[in-house]
C-alpha cells in the first residue's frame, strides 16, 4: 500500500523527505534514503542503510552493518540485530527479534514478539519463538 501511494505521489512530482525524530539515536555511516522515517526512541547503529520509505518505529533497534530495503517497516520495540538484510516491503512486528547475520526475504512478515533464528524466505509469515513459517505474507 505505502509503495503504491509513494509511486503515485512521486509520479505527480512529490519529493519525499527524510524524517528523523530528534529523540532517535543514529550512529555513524548511516545512509537514509528519501521517504524514510526514524521515530523517537529508535536506535540505529553504525554502517546501516535504510531504503526508500523504510520506517523504523518508536523504540526499534537496528544493529550495525544492516540493510533495510525499500518500504520495510520495523514496528515498535523490534530488534534487527547486526549484519541483517531485510528485503523490500517486509514487516517486522512489534517486539520481534531477528538474530544477527540473517537474511529476511522481500515481502515477508515477522509476527509480533517472534524470534527469527534462521533466514526467512521471501513472502513468508513467521511467528513464534523460535519463529516458524505459518503462511504467506499479505504484504508480498
Ligand atoms: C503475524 C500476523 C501478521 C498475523 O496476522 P493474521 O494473519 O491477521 O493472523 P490472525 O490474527 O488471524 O491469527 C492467526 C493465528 O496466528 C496466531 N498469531 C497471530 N499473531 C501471532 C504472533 N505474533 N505470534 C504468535 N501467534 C500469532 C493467532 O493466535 C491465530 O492462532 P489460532 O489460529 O490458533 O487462533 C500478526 O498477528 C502480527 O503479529 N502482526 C504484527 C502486529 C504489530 O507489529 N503490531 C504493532 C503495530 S504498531
Amino acid at each position: 500500500m505505502r509503495a503504491r501511494i509513494a509511486e503515485k505521489a512521486e509520479a505527480w512530482g512529490a519529493r519525499p523527505a527524510v524524517l528523523v525524530h530528534p529523540a532517535a539515536v543514529v550512529g555513524t555511516r548511516v545512509r537514509i534514503s528519501p521517504g524514510a522515517v526514524v521515530c523517537g526512541g529508535a536506535q540505529i547503529s553504525t554502517n546501516v542503510r535504510l531504503g526508500r520509505h523504510a520506517h523504523v518505529n518508536p523504540g526499534a533497534i537496528i544493529g550495525h552493518d544492516s540493510v533495510l530495503e525499500d518500504f520495510v517497516s520495523v514496528n515498535p520495540g523490534a530488534i534487527v540485530s547486526g549484519e541483517v538484510t531485510v528485503g523490500a516491503r517486509t514487516l517486522i512486528g512489534a517486539g520481534a527479534t531477528v538474530l544477527q547475520g540473517l537474511s529476511v526475504g522481500e515481502g515477508a512478515t515477522v509476527g509480533a514478539s517472534a524470534c527469527v533464528t534462521k533466514n526467512v524466505a521471501a513472502g513468508s509469515v513467521m511467528v513464534g519463538v523460535p519463529a516458524r513459517v505459518v503462511g504467506s505474507s499479505i504484504t508480498s
